[in-house]
This record gives C-alpha cells, sequence and structure tokens, in this order.
C-alpha cells in the first residue's frame, strides 16, 4: 500500500492509502471530536464507525458538502479544514439536534460525570438547544437483573450494536424504525430478559450516554450495613484489585488491594474478605475435576465456568456442549455458600443473619446470583429462612459510587488486610481476573498434583494478553495437556464451533471469559474501557501475582484449612453439595 499526502489545517502529513480523515489529522495532532466513532470495540480491528451524529465533520477543499472524518479516507493532496467558523457552527447544530429530543436530566443521570454527551457539550460550548424537537417518551426496560435500558437518551450511535453482534456475537440488539421513531431496542421488541443476551454488560461499556447502564443495587447494601441483626459480608473479585483506583485518579493498573479493604471497612462492613481465596477454591475442585477426566476418560475438552455470561452463552448457543462445562461454581458462587456453612459455624454466628456481598468486575454476576439453583446455604442447613448465597453483587462502578457517596479520601487510605478465614489470597488466584489466568492457575497446581515435582517456571506466558485464541502444553507424567484460552464471546464461538465439529479432541482444557481481557474488561469495571486500557490492567494483575508470597492455590494455607476442617477433600460430598453446579440448556430450540 503506498503512501499519500494530505494537508490538514495548513500542516502536511503523510500517511498510508486507506488512512481515514480522524486518523491522519491525529497523526498531524489534530483533535477531532467524534461520538458515534468507536476505535477496536474491545478487541484490536473492530471498529464502529456507522457515521451517524456527524460531530466529527470537516471541510475538504473542492466538496461541496462537509465530510464526516471518522469514516471518509484521506486522498492524495486532499486539503482538509478542521476548525473553521462554518466546521464549528456545523458540530455544534449537529449536537444540538442530537440533544433536541435527548431527556437531559443530567444531575440524576446514572452517566453524569462519565457521559460522553455530556463531555462533548461542555467540550463544544453548546450552551443553548436551537431546534426543540418532541420529547420522546419510551418505556425504560427494567427486565434485566444485570442491565438497565433507558431509549429516551439514547442517541442511535449503535455502538451497543457493534458490541453485541460483532464482539460477542450474541446479537440480542437492532435498529428498528426510521427517523423520530427510529429506536435501538432489544431484537423483536421484547424485554430485554427475554431474547438471548447473555448479561455481559459490554454494551454497557461502550454506550455513550445513560441509555444502557448497569442495574444500581447499592440501596440495598446500605439497608443491609444499617440493619443491627445483619453481619455483613464483602468479597471483592480478582480484577477489582486493579482497576477501582482509576477512579479516584490513580494510574490505571495500580493495586489499590490494601485501600479497597480499608474503604469497605468504612462503609460498615463486618467482614472484608476476598474472592482470590474462593478463587484459590475453585482451582481445587476445577484442577482435581480436570485429572479426574483425563484419568477416567471424562468428556475434554473441559471448559471453564467462571465467566457467568459464557455459561449463559453456552446453554443458548452450545446446549449440546454443556457436558465439556467444568461443574464447578464460580468463585463468587463458592464463596457465597462456603460463608454461609463454614464460616458462620466458626464465628458462631446465625446463617440467617449473614448477608454477602460481592465487589464484581461483571453485569452478568447479578445474573448469575440469582440464578434460582444458587441457594446451596438454605439446602445445606434444610432453611428457607437462609436467603440466596450471594444476597448482592455490586459491580466496580457501584463500589466506587457507595465509596464517593460516603465522601471516603480513597487515594490517601492507608493499606489494610483482608479478614482471616477467607482473607487469604495466592498469585493463582489474582491472575484469575486476566484472561488466560485461570488456566495458568489450574496449570500450576494440576502439574504438581500429577507429577509430585515443583513447577520449574510458574509464568505461561503463551497464554497471556490480549491477542486472540491462545495455547500452551505442559508435559504432565508423559502426558501432553494442551489447553486454549479464549476471550470475548466471538473467539469463544470460534472454538466452540470447532468442538462441536470434533476438531478439538485432543485438546483437554479451554478457559473461556466472556469479555475481552478477562473480567479486568468486565461489563462493570470503571468507563472508559479501551484496549489499551485493558493492557495496562492486565500489566497491574501480572505484577501483584509476582509480589504476592504464595503463587500456587493448593499452597494457600486457608485452603488447606478448610479441607481439614470442613471439606475433606475435593470433589468429595461436601464439595459436591456447596461446590458444584449444573447447566440448563436454553435457546431457540429448548
Ligand atoms: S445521558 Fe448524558 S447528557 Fe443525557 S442526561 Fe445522562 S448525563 Fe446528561
Ligand atoms: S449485555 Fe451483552 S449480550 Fe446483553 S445486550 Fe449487552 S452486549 Fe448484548
Ligand atoms: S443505547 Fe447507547 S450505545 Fe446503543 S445506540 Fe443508544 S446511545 Fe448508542
Ligand atoms: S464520530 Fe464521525 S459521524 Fe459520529
Amino acid at each position: 500500500m503506498s503512501d499519500i499526502r494530505v494537508i490538514i489545517d495548513g500542516r502536511e502529513v503523510t500517511v498510508p492509502e486507506g488512512t481515514t480523515i480522524l486518523e491522519a489529522a491525529k497523526k498531524a495532532n489534530v483533535k477531532i471530536p467524534t461520538l458515534c466513532y468507536l476505535k477496536d470495540v474491545g478487541l484490536k480491528g473492530i471498529k464502529h464507525d456507522i457515521g451517524s451524529c456527524r460531530v466529527c465533520v470537516v471541510e475538504v477543499d473542492g466538496k461541496p458538502d462537509f465530510v464526516s472524518s471518522c469514516n471518509t479516507p484521506a486522498e492524495n493532496g486532499m486539503v482538509i479544514k478542521t476548525n473553521t467558523p462554518k466546521v464549528l457552527a456545523a458540530r455544534k447544530l449537529n449536537l444540538e439536534m442530537l440533544l433536541s429530543d435527548h431527556h437531559l436530566d443530567c444531575t440524576t443521570c446514572p452517566k453524569n460525570g462519565i457521559c460522553e454527551l455530556q463531555s462533548l457539550c461542555a467540550e463544544l460550548n453548546v450552551r443553548a438547544i436551537r431546534p426543540q424537537g418532541e420529547m420522546k417518551s419510551l418505556p425504560i426496560d427494567d427486565s434485566s437483573p444485570s442491565i438497565i435500558r433507558n431509549p429516551n437518551k439514547c442517541i442511535l450511535c449503535q455502538r451497543c450494536i457493534t458490541a453485541c453482534k460483532v464482539l460477542q456475537t450474541v446479537d440480542a440488539l437492532e435498529l428498528y424504525g426510521n427517523g423520530f421513531d427510529a429506536v435501538v431496542r432489544p431484537k423483536g421488541g421484547i424485554p430485554l430478559i427475554e431474547t438471548q443476551c447473555v448479561n455481559c454488560g459490554q454494551c454497557a461499556l461502550v454506550c455513550p450516554t445513560g441509555a444502557i447502564v448497569e442495574r444500581d443495587d447499592t440501596w440495598k447494601v446500605w439497608e443491609a450495613i444499617a440493619d443491627p441483626s445483619k453481619h455483613v459480608v464483602a468479597q471483592t473479585a480478582p480484577s477489582t484489585h486493579v482497576t477501582i483506583g482509576e477512579a479516584f485518579g490513580l494510574p490505571v493498573g495500580t493495586d489499590i488491594t490494601g485501600k479497597m479493604v480499608a474503604a469497605l471497612r468504612r462503609l460498615g462492613f463486618d467482614a472484608v474478605f476476598d474472592t482470590n481465596w474462593a478463587a484459590d477454591l475453585t482451582i481445587m475442585e476445577e484442577g482435581y475435576e480436570l485429572i479426574h477426566r483425563i484419568k477416567n476418560n471424562g468428556v475434554l475438552p473441559q471448559t471453564t465456568s467462571c465467566s457467568p455470561g459464557w455459561i449463559k452463552f453456552a446453554e443458548e448457543f452450545y446446549p449440546d456442549l454443556l457436558p465439556h462445562i467444568s461443574s464447578c461454581k464460580s468463585p463468587q458462587q463458592m464463596f457465597g455458600p462456603i460463608a454461609k456453612t463454614f464460616y458462620a459455624e466458626k464465628k458462631k454466628i446465625n446463617p440467617e443473619n449473614i448477608f454477602v456481598v460481592s465487589v464484581m468486575p461483571c453485569t452478568a454476576k447479578k445474573y448469575e446470583a440469582a440464578r434460582p439453583e444458587m441457594n446451596s446455604a438454605a439446602k445445606y442447613w434444610n432453611n428457607p429462612g437462609i436467603s440466596r448465597d450471594v444476597d448482592v453483587v455490586l459491580t466496580s462502578r457501584e463500589l466506587i459510587r457507595m465509596i464517593r457517596e460516603a465522601g471516603i479520601d480513597f487515594a490517601n487510605l492507608p493499606d489494610e488486610k483482608y479478614d482471616p478465614i477467607m482473607g487469604e489470597g495466592t498469585g493463582a488466584a489474582q491472575i484469575f481476573g486476566a484472561t488466560g489466568g485461570v488456566m495458568e492457575a489450574a496449570l500450576r497446581t494440576a502439574y504438581e498434583v500429577v507429577t509430585g515435582k515443583t513447577l520449574p517456571k510458574l509464568d505461561f506466558e503463551d497464554i497471556r494478553g490480549m491477542k486472540g485464541i491462545k495455547e500452551a502444553s505442559v508435559n504432565m507424567n508423559g502426558i501432553t495437556v494442551k489447553v486454549l484460552v479464549a476471550h470475548s464471546l466471538g473467539l469463544a464461538r470460534q472454538l466452540m464451533d470447532k468442538v462441536r465439529a470434533g476438531e478439538l479432541k485432543d485438546y483437554h482444557f479451554i478457559e473461556i471469559m466472556a469479555c475481552p481481557g478477562g473480567c479486568i474488561g468486565g461489563g462493570g469495571q470503571p468507563i472508559p474501557t479501551t484496549v489499551e486500557e485493558r493492557e495496562l490492567r492486565i500489566n497491574g494483575i501480572y505484577e501483584r501475582d509476582k509480589k504476592l508470597p504464595i503463587r500456587k492455590s493448593h499452597e494457600n494455607p486457608e485452603i488447606q484449612a478448610i479441607y481439614k476442617e470442613f471439606l475433606g477433600e475435593p470433589l468429595g460430598h461436601k464439595s459436591h453439595q456447596l461446590l458444584h453446579t449444573h447447566y440448563i440448556p436454553r435457546g431457540k430450540n429448548n
């Protein structure tokens, strides 16, 4: 491909043929505002440039009309002007047109402060809305346990459609109708809960307005904390350890574990525990399950089960392949029943009074906690007075809001340690937060259990990072164990189609995370979440793994203690009662 030369605001710049005006301007250090455009929707190369908002318009010499820079290729010799009075006025008018039927209640909007539309109005100095349009008055869709849709705030940019259809291949959303009546809605106009939506929240992550947001459950937590009869415990997911700080001005990927523990205590939690502890427990169960399947000709490849968006995706689109999925619950759902059985017994607390709050990167975790079968503690005690295993799931964004609401100076908090019994987590558990991490953690334990030898090198670099599908192998007592890793459901679909076609018979284990980059890119994480931010968060995860004194799940003393004192052995009777689950074939044909 040859190079071309263009002149942007009087500056000459050379770019490869095919470069858009927007990209060429960036190279010339000229910033053109954008709204609907999104580079790399979750994964590099998934571009969204439908050109619907016309905020990025520029003048090109010789062309009668403005052109949208985000999807117009630069041409050799083009003379482009990005900030003439006419261009600035056109951009403003285009923005005002979008605002003319927009429910402008910014002060109470869930996106207040992180809304791209709001920021752009400030940036472009919009001070009045001249075209006064008819207001839409469409019903809010709050049918989903994870996602709330307010179509009255939708600017029809369709980023959510790209995230759902191209990145995740779920295709639950559509653009319907024309002109003023156009609307982005769940396919067929039915409530979101009735679609094949997997609750991943990638649509909420890319929506530039308050039209798609996570369900806010913070009030339930405030009420539980204020109730003196409740013993409220928190668990914090591995990825949150390196993401929450962004909202408080700390560099992306900063390890804020100690500050998060301190903040949760100041919010009034009675005990603060770590989902990393439960991730180590998951590795014990999942690693032994893999060894059991390999030794006993079980269904292979085994696939991981930690990502609830992936589980719903498999139930919807691959019901025939459910036997491949590990029966282990996710760490969140292992933590809940153990808090209401083992911990309750140890601390002599009535399990009816224990209230479990999870801090998760993920909107789908809300859905997972609400699944009817996730009430193992009540079944264990045969007591319907015990509430669900996990009572409330807060996303990272919701915890950030609670910390702000309470006026806590997060960035200056001292580091505090988790409470004992369910608070110790290893480096293996920490890496659950990044794509490839569950697999690497499982291999660290499985190798040592199977061979009885120390793993010579703990780091499985081949399965780390934002690359597409990743692969590794390791020799265990003469068997070459082959593994694959996929992140995002589009890549998961590629692998599962191959499993279905019988092409992956010589593989043993597949890790799938619904979100690009793994949990660090979850639908509940701080916004924005770009590919570059996902990479920095991943670096933060591996830095913390290196720093931790214990880096293998089976060496966690608190995990060794729970097997000795309560569970007996991995895959034993109590484990099956509390830590394993089953799946439900869904989808159009089930
Ligand atoms: S979506 Fe943005 S612009 Fe619209 S009300 Fe909410 S904060 Fe304001
Ligand atoms: S939550 Fe995920 S599956 Fe559901 S509509 Fe949004 S992107 Fe699609
Ligand atoms: S819901 Fe959000 S992302 Fe989807 S079209 Fe509307 S504004 Fe854009
Ligand atoms: S950003 Fe280019 S048309 Fe919207």
